[in-house]
């Protein structure tokens, strides 16, 4: 098992500290899947270009087989001196059928077997990783279906300005996670492209037809240039920038929640089934899960600087560095993957406080705007209208008082247009009613924000189902 197929070249035995060190089949084995089935696909084309005889390429697609069912059964013996997972499953081949097996490698290379493989595997995961996401923004949409009479301050700078719904704050999160979705299946177009055929770098110079080999593992293209399908990591960085910023997103609703769930806010409370208590302090309920979505966002930036950093100076076309590209991009998607269900699992479960939020809408002067658009339909220019609501903020800070609890009189001396009616007009639900601008926070259209999504969604669901 340990005989190595490049050995013949070497007069030495390779040293065990570099088998150990150069091997990478703890990281890569997790590959096996799509390994076997790029070889079953390059088996098939070597044989209908006649490369190989039809009775060889059944005996090699048989030994395949039976080293998947050996994986899977957790027999297979894996072993650093077989480096990683394409030569383990190309000498276990070899164990089986002898003769067949020493075929399976003409006219292809690791270098185009790795790419292949990081690529069809990536494309499985993204795809799943798209079928989460829409799980997640599914639940954010009933979230906010369910909470549209929720109002909260929404924030600059983290200072109050103006009312809210609380559902038009989580339809933003919906906007963003869209947006993720849609990068993530941009990013599939790339990675859809199969470089099988461009064997160690230069193509080969066997009458191989690459396309039936794309036919047959369902990719929409076949790469163009031999020395870029085998140096290309472009995919894999474009995944993992994806994944960044889906992760940003991830970790500002986390810092949101963590916030809001804090005695300061107060505006929501987690599950307890999603929240753990000290060891020590027999009263606290911590934000574990958003704390670590937020702190597990550091190492999916990492992965990505690692990747970019690995590249960045490597000349074309294949270098072993390439081999340090697995470990981030599996990282990314695991721990991607954990973050967008444990959210999905735990958004509908946060209860909300309405009072506490409403309450917060109250102080602070979020209906300062509204003043200057109430003087501004009277007539008066907004910058004027604008000084003219400031100079009241500032009185009414002197009282201890909000706008709209200065008495008529008092607020006549601003502005003679200033009557009776001002005080409707900065009722918190009126603030935010009036605001009908297309994507504003007026109820109707959060309401119609939140049929187009369900719409959206509908046929999203619709088309994972074929
Ligand atoms: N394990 C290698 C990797 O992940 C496969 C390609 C090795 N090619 C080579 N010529 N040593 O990159």
């Amino acid at each position: 098992m340990s005989e190595k197929p490049w050995d013949g070249r070497f007069s030495e035995k390779t040293d065990t500290s570099v088998e150990t060190f150069t091997s990478s089949i703890d990281v890569d084995k997790r590959l096996y899947h799509h390994d076997i089935e790029g070889s079953i696909a390059h088996c098939r084309m070597l044989a209908k270009a006649l490369i190989i005889s039809e009775t060889d390429a059944d005996s090699i697609i048989q030994g395949l087989g039976k080293v998947k069912k050996e994986i899977e059964r957790g027999e297979f013996v894996f072993n650093d001196s077989l480096e990683d997972i394409h030569m383990h499953i190309e000498s276990s081949l070899a164990e089986k059928i002898t003769k067949a097996a020493q075929k399976l490698h003409t006219a292809r290379s690791r270098n185009d077997q790795v790419a292949l493989d990081t690529r069809m595997y990536l494309r499985d995961a993204v795809k799943s990783i798209i079928q989460l996401l829409a799980s997640l923004r599914h639940v954010i949409v009933m979230l906010a279906e369910d909470n549209l009479s929720a109002i909260m301050p929404g924030y600059t700078h983290l200072q109050r300005a103006q009312p809210v719904l609380f559902s038009h704050h989580m339809m933003a999160y919906y906007e963003m996670f869209t947006r993720d979705s849609q990068r993530f299946s941009d990013g599939l177009k790339r990675t859809d492209v199969n470089p099988l055929g461009s064997a160690a770098l230069a193509g080969t110079t066997y009458p191989i037809d690459r396309d039936y080999t794309s036919e047959q593992l369902g990719f929409a293209k076949t790469s163009g240039n031999s020395i870029d399908s085998v140096s290309d990591r472009d995919y894999i960085i474009e995944f993992l920038s994806s994944a960044s910023i889906c992760m940003v997103h991830l970790s500002r609703i986390s810092e949101e929640l963590i916030l809001w769930s804090s005695s300061e806010f107060n505006f929501i409370e987690l599950p307890d089934s999603f929240a753990t208590g000290s060891s020590i302090m027999p009263q606290k309920k911590n934000p574990d899960v958003p704390e670590l979505v937020r702190g597990k966002t550091g190492r999916v930036f990492g992965n990505l600087m690692a990747l970019l950093t690995i590249m960045k100076s490597l000349p074309l076309a294949y270098n072993r560095d390439m081999q340090e590209d697995k470990a981030p991009l599996f990282d990314t998607i695991d721990t991607l993957k954990a973050c967008i269900d444990i959210y999905t699992k735990m958004l509908p479960k946060i209860r909300l406080n309405i009072d506490k939020m409403l309450d917060a809408t109250r102080t602070g002067f979020l209906n300062a705007t509204d003043m200057a658009d109430y003087l501004v339909s009277k007539g008066i220019p907004f910058r004027e209208a604008h000084a003219c609501a400031g100079k009241a903020v500032n009185y009414a800070i002197g009282k201890g008082k909000e706008l709209n609890e200065l008495d008529l009189e008092e607020l006549k001396t601003f502005s003679n247009k200033i009557e009776k009616n001002l005080f409707v007009f900065l009722e918190t639900s009126a603030m935010i009613d009036r605001r009908k601008s297309f994507g504003g926070t007026a109820t109707e259209n959060v309401k119609a924000a939140v049929q187009s999504a369900r719409k959206e969604l509908k046929n999203e669901f619709a088309g994972f189902r074929t």
